[in-house]
Formats: C-alpha cells, structure tokens, sequence
C-alpha cells in the first residue's frame, strides 16, 4: 500500500476478518456506539452494513482486517488532513518519544507546548492559547472564557451546527439533532439559543457568545450566505457580545487557506487535523478576552491531566509544517473536484469549499454503502443525512480522485 493507491479488494466488504472482529466489538462497546450499523441497515434495506475494522492506513489509503485498500475520502472524519501515517508526523513523534512522552498539564510545561502555541498565535494571530485534546475541549474552553470575558452567561447557536457531544458542546447543538440532546436535556441548561444558519439574527443583547462555524462540516458542508457572517460579527460588536469561530472541521487548510474565515473572531476552536492523526486541540483567543481569567494562584481553574501532551504538540507541530505546503494543493484541487463532481448524473448540488464538499445525491445512505463496495470510504452529513461528505486528505491523487468519480457514476445510475 502507496498512499496513492486505488481501491484493491480481495474479499467481499465487510470480510470475514472484519466481521469477526466486529462480532467481539459488539458483545463489549456499549451498544450505543454500533447499534448506527442497525439503524443504517433498516433506513436503506441493505442486508449488510457492518463496518470494515481499519488495520492500516497510509496517505489516502485504509487496509482493513481482511487486506482490502480503500480510498479514504473521509480523513478519519478530516483528521488525516496531511495524510495517514504522514511521514514527517511520524518522525516527530518518534524523536519526541524518545525524550519525553509525558509533561504536567498546568504544573510543569515542556518546550513543544510552548513552540506549538507560538505556531498557532503566528497563523491565526490570536495571542492566547488553551490546548486540549478534543474538539469539545477547545469548544468548552470558549464557552468558559466568554462567559469569563463578558460576566454573560447566554450563547447563541446555529441550526445545523455541530461542535461536540461532551455537556458543554450537547448544550449549543441545533434542535434538529434531538436524538442526541434529548436524554440529557435537562442537565443541558436553558443559556443557549438558536437562530438559522444563514438567517435573520436575533437580538444579541446579553449574549456572552454566538457560536458558529464558518462552513458547517456535519451539518451538511454548507456555507452561509455571502456577507451574513461579517454581519454577524457587527451585530456581535455592537451588542458586546464576542464571535467564536468553530473552524475545527473548516480549519487547518481544508478550504484552502489555513482558515476558512477571513474574519477576525474573539475566539477560535481548532481540533480533528491539527494533531496530524494525534488527539490535539487548541482554543485561541485574543489577550482582552483571555486575559479575563486573571493569572493561575495555584490550582488552576481549567485544566486537564493530558492538556498540551508532549507527543501531541510535537505531532501538531509537524503537521502545521505540512499544512502548509499542501494548502495550495487543496486550492487548486477542490474546485476541480467540486465541479467534476456536479457533471455526475444524479447529484444535484454540490456544496462546501476546498476539500470539504457535500455532495447532494438522491440516496446519500444507500450511496454510502455502494461506495464503500467499490473501495471507497465516504461518510454521509447533513441533518437529514442528504448528502455525501467529502473531507479527503489533501494528497488525494487525480486517479484516486477520478476512480470516486467513475464509482460514484455507476452507484447513482440506479439512483435517478
Ligand atoms: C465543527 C466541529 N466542532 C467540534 C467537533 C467536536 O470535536 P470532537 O469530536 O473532537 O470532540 C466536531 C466533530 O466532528 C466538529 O465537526
């Protein structure tokens, strides 16, 4: 396996080698977690949609328990941004595990933290740092420092938004993802509110924060009209209420650039490829909002055990090195792709930037699964799951990305 490859499949998909492995997984992980395969299975009829179990990856490409290569169009849910096993990632975690794999959190620092928050505060020039090792913790770490800047405790959100499951991310998820929030809503709060993605904004008087993400990834990769987020940030300022930018999918080079959004946020929630395959996120933020903290008498009042890990900032720095030579790549090759993908016959809109597109077919779940029968991995998005998601690592080859092409061609001809 290359990391440029196309699709190789010598079993059927799922394997047998999967499948053993999934019946064990079944019996231990907490159904909630496997029981999507089920649901999956009823909404489109299909006999079989039991995962594929990854053993491998490399570059663009997934070999999973029976041998099988896949193009991987997913990244890992966008994480694998630079690559699978991106060699230079590897390098420097190897050499960093030779050293030190382990810091203290708050306690006692060590050198890659530091070099990374200086990485980051240089690309987004946001002064203040918080690490962490989710998505939800750059997510909770905003939330807290805005509440902390503006002695505010509301927050406004968007339908369609997405931005983690942990209690401080569930509260601001849109309405429409009610399966998720609905065991837990009433630990969820009543501070946040919603207004449609894209839509008239309300008031914002005694917001603490708006939410938002600059292109929604689960959502649907969709964008919101041009002007309306520029907008947001006036009607914000005006009402002392600070913009976070959730750019943790549109971050990191996916659009192109190394953020989405030109604009300048309060707040800014990094995560998914920032680590280059390594659990890492990052809040930033400027030095009047973080700076609302005050300075750590002792125990600190947010921090976590693994916060600023070693390994993870070393990783991270190397990827932040590799984005930045790929970015050109994903600003050339995401709009050629995007309009090769519309002329297929059967997908009525393409939507996102860069190289994270929706791609709007009849069947999106049955699609998924044909797609994964010709080697290619692709994950559903959108709230009603309407569109195909594509977040695939930057060094997707033309052939990788012309074998999607030609499979996607012959999964819709049965759709339309
Ligand atoms: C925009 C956005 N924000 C936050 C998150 C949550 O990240 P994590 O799953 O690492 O907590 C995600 C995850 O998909 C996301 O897409």
């Amino acid at each position: 396996m290359t990391g440029t490859d196309l699709p190789h499949l010598v079993t059927a998909v799922p394997g047998p080698a999967s499948r053993a492995w999934v019946d064990r997984l079944a019996l231990r992980e907490c159904p909630a977690i496997t029981s999507r395969r089920a649901r999956r299975a009823a909404q489109i009829g299909a006999a079989d949609t039991d995962p594929i179990v990854w053993a491998e990856a490399l570059g663009a490409n997934v070999k999973d328990a029976d041998g099988n290569i896949f193009v991987d169009l997913t990244a890992g849910f966008g994480v694998a941004a630079v690559g699978h096993r991106n060699p230079r990632v590897i390098a420097a975690v190897t050499a960093q595990m030779g050293s030190l794999v382990h810091a203290m959190g708050d306690a006692f620092p060590d050198p890659r933290r530091i070099e990374l928050m200086e990485a980051l505060a240089a690309r987004t020039g946001l002064d203040r740092v918080i690490l962490g090792t989710s998505g939800s913790d750059a997510i909770d770490a905003a939330v807290k420092t805005a509440v902390v800047a503006t002695s505010r405790h509301r927050i406004l959100a968007f339908d369609g938004g997405y931005h983690g499951l942990a209690f401080g991310p569930l509260a601001s998820l849109g309405y429409l993802r009610h399966t998720m929030r609905q065991p837990f809503d009433k630990l969820l709060g009543t501070h946040v509110e919603w207004a449609r993605y894209g839509g008239k904004l309300p008031d914002l008087a005694d917001i603490a924060a708006v939410l938002v993400e600059p292109v929604q990834g689960r959502g649907g990769m969709r964008e919101p009209p041009a002007g309306w987020l520029a907008g947001l940030h006036a009607a914000a300022k005006s009402a002392g209420a600070l913009v976070i930018h959730d750019e943790i999918y549109s971050g990191c080079g996916r659009t192109g650039r190394f953020l989405a959004s030109e604009l300048a946020p309060d707040l800014l929630c990094l995560g998914k490829a920032l680590g280059g395959g390594f659990p890492v996120s990052a809040c930033l933020g400027t030095s009047a909002a973080m700076d609302a903290w005050g300075a750590s008498t002792g125990a600190a009042i947010h921090t976590q055990t693994f916060l600023g890990h070693p390994v993870g900032c070393a990783a991270a720095l190397a990827a932040l090195a590799e984005l930045d030579a790929l970015a050109p790549a994903v600003a050339a090759n995401g709009p050629m792709l995007s309009e090769a993908l519309r002329a297929v016959p059967g997908v009525r809109e393409v939507t996102g930037r860069g190289l994270m597109l929706g791609v709007h077919v009849p069947n999106a779940l049955q699609a998924t699964h044909d797609l994964l029968d010709r080697g290619y991995l692709v994950l559903p998005c959108g709230e009603r799951a309407e569109a195909l998601g594509l977040t695939p690592p930057y060094g997707l080859t033309s052939e990788q990305a012309g074998g999607l092409l030609a499979a996607l061609r012959e999964v819709l001809q049965w759709q339309i």
